[in-house]
């Protein structure tokens, strides 16, 4: 549709639990407090704290990039005429997003023993949009961003809750994991309200990017964040994942969560995963080279 036309709206919103929310949500969703003062940093080794500072710096990098990307998906939700209680929930997250950065940069400064600084890429950013705000863009974004990589995220967000035995960083991780639970919501939410209305060629192309993306999932994660020898109790414990754990939760996620969540809105997702590019350190050192993205931001 060109933009010249007007955006005829009248109040309709989604049959799902996302409509409940929306009537419940005048009030703010209960935070889990975080007990800051509890960090003693002498009970890890160096190795432990320089790692978890640099994990945890690069989780705020993609949160902080989250900020811009959810502000802009809102936007463009209200311009199609998205139901309104999902245009709501996309509201919503830029304030998430912003919070987990500074949440997770408070936790690396406890590792650093300073305040870290993270450089942004704007450009990267700016680039998921270059395609411009057409419905059919927003419907691949959302699959994409929203729906496959917020529940990505939820999934290494929930492995670095599990494995987290300080008290800082767990609490940390729990309190992020249940907002990204509804960033994944609507992702799925949006597309379930979508995907009866695309024409064959439509479905075609989300199905079309949806399989490129299972199929580049498990190479795409293939390296976490290994501590040196002497350090890796006390980096799980700050809530690092290492490589081993960061596959095992994408294997996981990807074959219970989404995977059937793909097949099940007609995008043929399982044949592509049963395909897919297979891990190696070899494999995954060349994808890097590529310049293709490496993180679920
Ligand atoms: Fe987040
Ligand atoms: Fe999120």
């Amino acid at each position: 549709m060109s933009l010249e036309t007007p955006l005829l709206v009248s109040r309709f919103r989604t049959d799902t639990p996302l409509d409940r929310l929306h009537d419940s949500e005048r009030r703010p969703r209960a935070r889990i407090p975080i007990p800051w003062s509890h960090f003693d940093g002498s009970r890890y080794p160096k190795g432990a704290l320089e790692i978890a500072a640099q994990a945890h710096s690069a989780l705020a990098t993609g949160e902080y990039g989250a900020v811009a990307f959810f502000g802009r998906l809102a936007a463009a939700m209200s311009l199609h005429g998205a139901p309104f209680d999902l245009i709501s929930a996309a509201c919503k997250v830029p304030a998430d997003e912003i919070r987990h950065a500074e949440t997770v940069l408070r936790l690396a400064s406890l590792s650093a023993g300073v305040d870290p600084t993270i450089s942004i890429d704007r450009r990267r950013v700016e680039a998921r949009w270059s395609g411009g705000l057409s419905l059919e863009r927003l419907d691949v974004l959302i699959m994409e961003v929203v729906a496959v990589g917020e529940t990505l995220a939820t999934a290494l967000l929930m492995g670095c809750r599990e494995h987290a035995r300080d008290p800082v960083a767990r609490a940390v991780f729990a309190s992020i994991v249940a907002d990204e639970v509804h960033h994944a919501r609507l992702g799925w939410y949006y597309l379930g309200w979508r995907a009866p209305k695309w024409s064959r060629p439509e479905r075609l192309r989300v199905a079309d990017r949806a399989g490129r993306l299972v199929a580049d999932a498990e190479l795409a994660f293939w390296r976490g964040h290994d501590a040196p020898r002497g350090s890796k109790r006390g980096a799980r414990a700050l809530g690092v994942l290492d490589s081993e754990s960061q596959r095992a939760a994408v294997r996981w996620v990807m074959e219970d969560e989404i995977v059937p969540g793909l097949d099940a809105l007609g995008l043929g997702a399982s044949h592509a995963w049963r395909g897919r590019r297979r891990g190696s350190d070899r494999a995954y050192e060349k994808h890097r080279r590529r310049g293709v993205p490496v993180s679920a931001d």
